[in-house]
């Protein structure tokens, strides 16, 4: 869970430079071994889009894309992130024209309400469209497993998926 202490009080001796591309931008940071991933985002970089929920792997609020695969940065430390490690975040998604065109659908789809779960929601569906462009609903379903929402049911998230597909499927036709 968050603050345990011995992973923030690793003396400064032991700690480690990283240097990741965190949504395309190259930085490079001295931190705990220990030091986890969500962390270093949130507090370290200003990146608060990805949000703590459980602590734990269970919720998927925390999820980030590493190197193209969703993880869920709470599990993460410093130490397992090689550097040149690839970091994509909501806010480098939303940026990005397939990050507008989810975050619309989600909106379209009447399926954010307190908000709470969305970034993780969002990125873990990136990650899904990235391989399938066109999902069923089951592979919707099945790829945001991971992902809690205690407000909206799944109906809506995966009607915002749906649509989501379908117009980065036109998108990618118009180009
Ligand atoms: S906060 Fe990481 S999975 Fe819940
Ligand atoms: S919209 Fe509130 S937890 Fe999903």
């Amino acid at each position: 869970m968050n603050g345990e202490p011995a992973r923030e009080n690793a003396p400064a001796e032991d700690w480690i430079r990283r240097t990741w591309l965190v949504n395309g931008r190259e930085v490079s940071l001295r931190v705990p071994p220990l030091r986890r991933v969500l962390d270093i985002l949130r507090e370290e970089l200003g990146l608060t889009g990805a949000k703590e929920g459980c602590g734990e792997g269970e919720c998927g609020a925390c999820t980030v894309l590493v190197d193209d695969q969703p993880v869920c940065a709470c599990l993460l430390v410093a130490a397992q992130l090689p550097n040149r490690s690839r970091i994509l975040t909501i806010e480098g998604l939303s940026a990005m024209e397939e990050g507008r065109i989810l975050e619309e659908a989600y909106v379209e789809a009447g399926a954010v309400q307190c908000g709470f779960c969305i970034p993780g929601m969002v990125m873990a569906s990136y990650a899904l469209l990235r391989r399938n462009s066109a999902p069923t609903e089951r592979q919707i379903r099945e790829a945001l497993a991971g992902n809690i929402c205690r407000c909206t049911g799944y109906v809506k998230i995966v009607e915002a998926v749906g649509r989501a597909a379908e117009r980065m499927g036109r998108a990618a036709a118009g180009r």
